[in-house]
């Protein structure tokens, strides 16, 4: 038999919990949400009732003792609708921490709408529970007010992104989500075709090629809030689905597509936090953040930038540091200011940890404390060798210089990782600081090892630099690219370029990416042929929108500010996808399970 439950019956809910105020008082309101907490006190029942808006008090009066016994059963997460007359609380139970703590329902009708198993964690602000299990009960997690909030602010966001780009006449137009697979970047997530037995689908990295197409088409402007996937290691600000605010602009050189993305930025922050940005942005040069900050995402919250003393150091009596100058590599530090008192020998140690897993062979110090210079390197360095250091890092009483050396590469990923390492450990970040920038000029292409051909360092069509054209087929790795990114507070928002819009510098583009023109045909030929019926100069960015939520809302991870993000290996802890499918499925698809050796999976 089943259980008798009440429900609606044509009720209707009349406020939000959380908008109830002083201005209420003497209306009659009902009300409807999750119970937050419910107290007895000496047969005096009160009920907190919460909803999306907040949280109100219902009470109810022990002259009626059918609705009192009914009350009294309502446990934790019930969901319930009542009605009754906002009241003033009385003297002494006004609560101010509370936004509807001066009032009360006194409550007339109360249905118990469902009833709630205990949940596995309390549903409150700032919950410290582990990851794992408010991911597994993800519905219940999304009930607390603070993740409510970013899924609101998030909301915000791109109503704000449809608004600004929609009067600045931008369509918003779908592309595809089954595409042709065309891997250049990163790994594909594909899907099997039924019906084209043997063929696969690849969902979209980007709407990339789509939206170059439709400015051929002369759609002239063009945005989306697009659903992205890669199939990528995953880290803190990376989900293998994503969402971007993508965008292309006709017509356009680089400088018109960042000044419409200032606007628009500027208009967020004013909108979201009432902050005012000021523009233009800071712009750099990509050879400039890199041996500034060792990073083409630098975050310039704060100092400790790098300084180059290879050429001091090139003939010293310490072979770590001649030998990388002489193979071509430098020898850089950053000089941890006024921390030599707190930064112990362990501490270093830790640091030389962290350095090592980006790959440096160790991390040289020289500490300047009262009683003088501390460094198991200060035997190689004559006096006024270690001077002439000293002094270009200008090095001071208390500070503490960190050195690195290797191939360029190395040096700066490392001293770029572990300058915002210190600044993290040792407190030098001011998180009330948004700091954007451009990085301009990048070089377009990257040697890739791996592949030992060039790889696009942005995608294969961003525009080389008109002076560097010259260059592709003598030194590509010279090239510079038309592309730019956009970096707050050290984190790459989002990126863009200048595309390619002729089909001869297209199939160049190709060619010099080592692709056979069958290959380059049989991907992008399309894209080519395309070129050839008038296409205008074109050129757009996107933006990954859920990190600049994250950093809107100084989530600590990307996945707070997703409703129902994945994890580490890229299952759902809630539904337990990705999981096996029927033999049937597979049978149809064409396709047949071969178990992968296990050694080769780790
Ligand atoms: P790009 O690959 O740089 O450019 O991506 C643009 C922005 O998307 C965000 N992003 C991600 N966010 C979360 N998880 C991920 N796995 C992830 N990967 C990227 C980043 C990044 O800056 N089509 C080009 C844009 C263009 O040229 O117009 C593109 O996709 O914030
Ligand atoms: P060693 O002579 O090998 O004991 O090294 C002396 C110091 O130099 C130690 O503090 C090492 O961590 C450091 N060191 C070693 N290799 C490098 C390197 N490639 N770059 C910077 N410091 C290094």
């Amino acid at each position: 038999m089943l259980e008798k439950f009440e429900n609606l019956h044509g009720l209707k809910r009349t406020d939000r919990c959380g908008t109830l105020s002083a201005k209420d008082i003497g209306r009659e309101v009902t009300v409807m949400g999750f119970v937050d907490s419910e107290r007895n006190l000496g047969g005096l029942l009160f009920v907190n009732l919460r909803d999306i808006s907040g949280i109100v008090q219902l009470f109810f009066d022990t002259a009626n003792e059918e609705l009192v016994k009914k009350a009294s059963t309502v446990r934790s997460e019930f969901v319930l609708a009542a009605r009754g007359v906002v009241c003033a609380r009385g003297e002494g139970a006004v609560n101010k921490n509370m936004p509807t703590g001066e009032i009360e329902i006194n409550v007339s009708e109360l249905r118990i709408l469902n009833k709630a198993k205990t949940p596995p964690f309390y549903i409150v602000e700032n919950s410290d529970v582990k990851e794992e299990l408010r991911l597994k009960y993800r519905y219940l997690d999304l009930r607390r007010p603070d993740m409510q909030r970013k899924l609101i602010l998030r909301h915000k966001v791109a109503k704000i992104a449809r608004d600004f780009f929609d009067e600045n006449g931008f369509l918003e137009i779908e592309t595809p989500m089954l595409n042709k697979s065309t891997p250049e970047g990163a790994r594909d997530y594909l899907v099997p075709s039924r019906v084209k037995n043997g063929c696969f689908y690849a969902l979209p990295q980007s709407p990339q090629l789509y939206k170059q197409l439709l400015m051929l088409s002369g759609m002239d402007r063009y945005f989306q809030i697009a659903r992205c996937f890669r199939d990528e290691d995953l880290r803190a600000d990376r989900q293998p689905e994503f969402t971007q605010i993508d965008i292309e602009m006709s017509f356009v050189e680089q400088d018109d597509v960042m000044n419409v993305n200032e606007k628009f930025i500027a208009r967020v922050f004013k909108e979201i936090l009432g902050v005012e940005v000021k523009t233009p942005f800071l712009r750099m040069p990509y050879s400039e953040a890199m041996s500034r900050y060792g990073s083409d995402k630098p975050d310039t919250r704060f100092g400790m930038e790098l300084t180059d003393v290879s050429d001091l150091v090139k003939d010293c009596g310490f072979k770590v540091f001649s030998d990388a100058v002489a193979n071509g590599g430098s020898v850089r530090l950053i000089n941890a200011k006024n921390l030599a008192d707190k930064i112990s020998r362990k501490n270093i140690d830790a640091l030389g940890e962290f350095a090592k897993t980006y790959k440096a062979k160790g991390l040289a110090w020289v500490k300047h404390t009262a009683e003088g210079i501390q460094s198991p390197i200060a035997k190689f360095f004559s006096e006024d060798e270690m001077n002439k250091i000293l002094e270009r890092a200008n090095c001071e009483e208390n500070d503490v210089l960190l050195f690195v050396a290797d191939k360029n590469k190395v040096v700066f990923d490392t001293l770029g990782a572990l300058r915002c390492e210190v600044a993290k450990r040792y407190d030098l970040i001011d998180e009330n600081k948004f700091n954007l920038l451009w990085v301009t000029d990048f070089p377009l292409l990257e040697y890739s090892e791996e592949e030992g051909r060039y790889v696009a360092m942005h995608h294969p069509f961003t525009h080389p630099a008109d002076e560097d054209l010259d260059k592709l087929d003598t030194e590509p790795q010279n090239v510079r690219a038309k592309a730019y990114d956009i970096i707050l507070n050290g984190v790459e928002l989002g990126g863009g370029s200048i595309r390619i819009y002729n089909s001869d510098l297209q199939e160049k583009m190709f060619e010099v990416l080592g692709l056979t023109k069958e290959e380059a045909e049989s991907k992008f030929g399309f894209l080519v042929e395309a070129f050839k019926y008038g296409a205008p100069p074109h050129g757009g960015m996107a933006y990954g929108f859920d990190r600049f939520v994250m950093l809107l809302t100084k989530s600590a991870s990307i996945r707070d500010v997703i409703a129902f993000p994945k994890v580490q290996n890229a299952s759902e802890l809630m539904t337990n996808a990705p999981d096996v499918v029927d033999a049937k499925q597979l049978e149809e698809l064409g396709i047949e399970l071969v178990k992968k050796d296990e050694k080769e999976e780790n």
